[in-house]
C-alpha cells in the first residue's frame, strides 16, 4: 500500500479537490482543517505518511501553517512539507522555505501537473534523507548485526554483557563470520564508544615492521627515521582490534602481552615508557589451542587475551539465519545501487541456500546476493537460480590438476594444490594478494602451501 498524504487547509473545498487530484494520480489522502493538528497527526501517523502539503493561512486567531512547520522541524521530523500559496503570496512560500519547506505548489489551475512534478520529486527526497540517515549511521559506527537464530542471539546478549567490561576480549569464528562486526558493537557498547576503534591486521603486517606500526617510533636524528605514532597511541582512550592474531611470531607476542599487562609501551628507538588506556579485543579464525600446543602461540598471552571468549558460529550451522541475513543484504544492496531490483527468495531458493557449505560464510552470502542482483532478469529468486550462481559454472572443472585420477581424497587435494598454485603464479608471489583472491585468510594460504610444499615466491 502506497503511503498517504496529509492535506492541511482550512477550506473545506480546497481539501477536497486536493484530494481529488491526488486520488487520480493513485494517492490516498488524510485530512484536517487545523494547522496546529498538524504535529500531532504526523508523530501518530509516523512512517504511513509520506508527506504533508500545508496550507499557510488558517484564518485569524487560528495557528498557522507557518506555526505547524516550525513545530514539526523543531521536533526533528524530516518528512518532505509543500505549502499550498494562494496566488500571489510567493514571499510567504519563501519564507516557508527558509524555516525547512521543501517545495510549494500554487493553488491554480495547474495544480494537478504541478501536484504530479511535486510527489515525484518527495519521492526522490524521501529516499535520499533514508539514505542520508543510513550514512550517518554507518559513520558512527552502528551496523546491524542480523541474526535470530539461537547461537547469534547468546553471541548479541554476550556483546550486552560484556561490551561494557574493561577487560579484552577474544572473537573466534571461521573466516566471513563477522568477527570485524562483533568486536566494533562490543566497541559500540562500552563506554568508550565515542573514543577510538583501531583495527590493526596483524597478518597483513609484515612481522618486521609489525612493532613499529604497533607501538610507534621515536624521532633519530642520526638515521633520519621521523616520528611515527603507533596504534597503540591512536586507540587511547579507545579500543584496539588485534586482527588475525594468530599470526605473530612468539617473540613480538611476549611484547603484545607486556603492553597490555601494564598498559604501557616504548616507542621503536625510544627510551620513555608511554603510558595508554586501551582495551583490546582480539580476534582469529585459526586453532590457538592446536597452535599453542605446537609452540607457535604463547599460552600466557592466550590466557590474557580470553578473559572472555565470543564464539561466532559458522552460516552453516544457523539456518534460521539464512532467510534474515539473505534479505538484509538484498535490501542494502538495493538501496545502494540505484536501479538494480529488489531480490526475493522463494522458499525453495532459501532452502538450497541453507543446504550450501558456505566456506566463506557471511561474506560469501553477501557476495552471493549482490552476483544475483547484478545477474538475474527476475528478481523472484528460485532454487535453480541458487544452484546457478552459488558456484560458478568452470571453476571445478577447469582448475584441476588431474582431477581424473586417484582417490577422492587425493583427487580434491590435487584441485586444492592447483588453486594455490594458480593464484600464487597470478600474484606473482604475493601471498597476501593471492589469499584474497582466493577468499582465504593469509593463515589458511599459509598452511596449504606448506601442506603442499608449493614453492612460493
Ligand atoms: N550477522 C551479520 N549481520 C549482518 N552482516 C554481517 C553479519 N555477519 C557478517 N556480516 C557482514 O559480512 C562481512 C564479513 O564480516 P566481517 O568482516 O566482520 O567477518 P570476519 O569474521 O572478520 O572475516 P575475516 O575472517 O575474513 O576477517 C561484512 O560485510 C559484515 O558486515
Ligand atoms: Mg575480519
Amino acid at each position: 500500500m502506497s503511503k498517504r498524504v496529509l492535506i492541511a487547509d482550512d477550506q473545506a473545498e480546497v481539501r477536497e479537490w486536493v484530494a481529488d487530484v491526488l486520488r487520480d494520480l493513485g494517492r490516498s489522502a488524510v485530512e484536517t482543517s487545523r494547522a496546529d493538528e498538524v504535529l500531532p497527526l504526523v508523530e501518530e501517523m509516523g512512517e504511513a505518511l509520506s508527506m504533508v502539503l500545508l496550507d499557510l493561512d488558517f484564518g485569524q486567531d487560528q495557528v498557522g501553517g507557518m506555526e505547524a512547520l516550525k513545530r514539526l522541524r523543531a521536533a526533528g521530523h524530516q518528512l518532505p512539507v509543500v505549502i499550498l500559496t494562494g496566488k500571489g503570496s510567493v514571499r510567504a512560500a519563501v519564507d516557508a522555505l527558509k524555516a525547512g519547506a521543501t517545495d510549494f505548489l500554487e493553488k491554480d489551475a495547474h495544480v494537478e501537473d504541478t501536484l504530479a512534478a511535486a510527489l515525484s520529486r518527495m519521492d526522490q527526497y524521501a529516499k535520499v534523507v533514508k539514505e542520508n540517515q543510513r550514512l550517518r549511521a554507518e559513520l558512527r559506527g552502528v551496523k546491524e548485526i542480523v541474526g535470530e537464530s539461537e547461537p547469534m542471539r547468546q553471541v548479541l546478549a554476550q556483546i550486552e554483557r560484556l561490551g561494557p567490561v574493561p577487560r579484552p576480549v577474544l572473537v573466534l569464528g571461521e573466516r566471513g563470520t563477522g568477527k570485524e562486526l562483533v568486536a566494533r558493537a562490543l566497541h559500540d557498547n562500552s563506554p568508550r564508544a565515542s573514543g577510538p576503534f583501531v583495527p590493526v591486521n596483524c597478518a597483513a603486517i609484515a612481522e618486521g615492521l609489525l612493532e613499529c606500526e604497533l607501538f610507534g617510533q621515536e624521532e633519530n636524528a642520526f638515521d633520519g627515521a621521523p616520528f611515527k605514532e603507533g596504534r597503540f597511541d591512536r586507540a587511547d582512550g579507545g579500543t584496539l582490534f588485534l586482527d588475525e592474531i594468530g599470526n605473530m611470531g612468539t617473540e613480538f607476542q611476549q611484547k603484545i602481552l607486556r603492553a597490555i599487562e601494564y598498559k604501557s609501551f616504548e616507542r621503536v628507538q625510544g627510551t620513555e615508557t608511554i603510558h595508554v588506556d586501551v582495551r583490546i579485543i582480539a580476534a582469529t579464525n585459526s586453532d590457538l589451542q592446536e597452535a599453542i600446543r605446537e609452540g607457535a602461540f604463547r599460552a600466557d598471552l592466550y590466557d590474557r587475551l580470553a578473559f572472555d571468549t565470543v564464539r561466532i558460529p559458522p552460516l552453516r550451522e544457523r539456518g534460521q539465519d539464512m532467510a534474515p541475513l539473505a534479505r538484509h543484504f538484498a535490501q542494502r544492496f538495493h538501496e545502494e545501487v540505484a536501479g538494480l531490483p529488489l531480490l526475493e527468495f522463494t522458499e525453495g531458493a532459501l532452502a538450497a541456500m541453507r543446504a550450501a557449505p558456505w566456506p566463506g560464510n557471511v561474506r560469501e552470502l553477501k557476495n552471493f546476493v549482490e552476483r544475483l542482483a547484478t545477474r538475474v532478469t527476475d528478481a523472484r529468486i528460485e532454487a535453480s537460480d541458487v544452484a546457478a550462481f552459488l558456484q560458478p559454472v568452470g571453476v571445478a572443472r577447469s582448475h584441476g590438476g588431474d582431477p581424473g585420477v586417484g582417490s577422492f581424497a587425493d583427487r580434491v587435494a590435487a584441485f586444492e594444490r592447483s588453486l594455490v598454485e594458480r593464484a600464487l603464479e597470478a600474484s606473482e608471489g604475493n601471498r597476501r594478494q593471492a589469499a584474497e583472491a582466493l577468499d582465504l585468510s593469509y593463515d589458511q594460504l599459509r598452511r596449504l602451501i606448506a601442506k603442499y610444499e608449493v614453492e612460493a615466491g
